[in-house]
């Protein structure tokens, strides 16, 4: 079995003591569990002070986002090559949030794939459907869409221990999650398009589902075949919440 991620997206929310307290909590939970990894999002500006808390074991340092070049004069961003300076292990990219927000396109996020591999960072690629989509049962072609831009821009070798997210976007944030039928479809259709071009990297790479999961439903998530871990925002934020939806996990490992 893969050793499944959970990532704890904070958004844009939190401040140095809250985050500094949760991260130690979380530290002193899970300092010595060796059957599930955890990673934490905080915005950029803390990731530095949560590194000296979290160790070198199994909890990890996650950035929300990235820029396309590596240095120069691109005012307010942060390079992956910084990243890897303070230890970040893995990045969010792709988001549907970036995606609408800064209006970020397959182009351009294939560009902040490249810039990561490059520098050593593992891609967290979110994909996902909007409502629309998902009504006129898209959301399959839609996600494939969103990796085979990647795929054919950059080749499937660079898929080798990357991350998938799928995170349908009408069930972030609203309290409603995709239902595990849904989810299973949609992820064993992501693996099964990847394993065309390789049959190992299909099977090794990671697909987390994010959207509304909380302790209530992760560990029905959790039970489908392709589901390896979870992005998860609001249910992430408080602590004890956080510390039960990854008991719940470690119960079905
Ligand atoms: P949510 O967010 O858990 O609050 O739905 C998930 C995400 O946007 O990554």
């Amino acid at each position: 079995m893969k050793i499944p991620l959970i990532v704890a997206n904070w958004k844009l929310n939190g401040n140095e003591n809250i985050l500094t307290k949760y991260v130690k909590n979380l530290y002193n939970k899970f300092n010595n569990v060796k059957n599930i990894n955890i990673a934490i999002a905080p915005p950029i500006i803390y990731l530095n002070i949560l590194k000296k808390i979290i160790g070198k074991k199994n909890i990890f340092l996650c950035s929300q986002n990235v820029d396309i070049h590596e240095n120069g004069s691109f005012t307010g961003e942060i390079s992956a090559k910084m990243l890897k300076d303070i230890g970040v292990k893995y990045s969010i990219i792709g988001h549907s949030e970036r995606r609408n927000f800064h209006k970020e396109n397959y182009e351009y996020i294939s560009k902040k794939f490249n810039i990561l591999i490059k520098n050593n960072i593992t891609p967290i690629l979110c994909v996902g459907e909007n409502i629309k989509e998902y009504i006129s049962n898209k959301s399959i072609q839609t996600c494939i869409n969103q990796i085979s831009c990647i795929i054919n821009n950059l080749g499937i070798k660079f898929f080798k221990n990357i991350v998938i997210a799928y995170e349908p976007i009408w069930a972030i944030g609203t309290g409603h999650a995709a239902n595990k039928e849904h989810i299973q479809k949609v992820h064993k259709n992501i693996r099964k398009y990847i394993k065309k071009y390789d049959k190992k990297i299909s099977e090794s790479i990671i697909i987390q589902y994010g959207g509304s999961v909380n302790i209530d439903n992760v560990k029905d998530l959790f039970f489908q075949k392709d589901i390896n871990g979870f992005l998860i925002g609001k249910s992430s934020l408080e602590i004890n919440n956080f510390i039960s939806i990854i008991n719940n996990i470690q119960e079905c490992l």
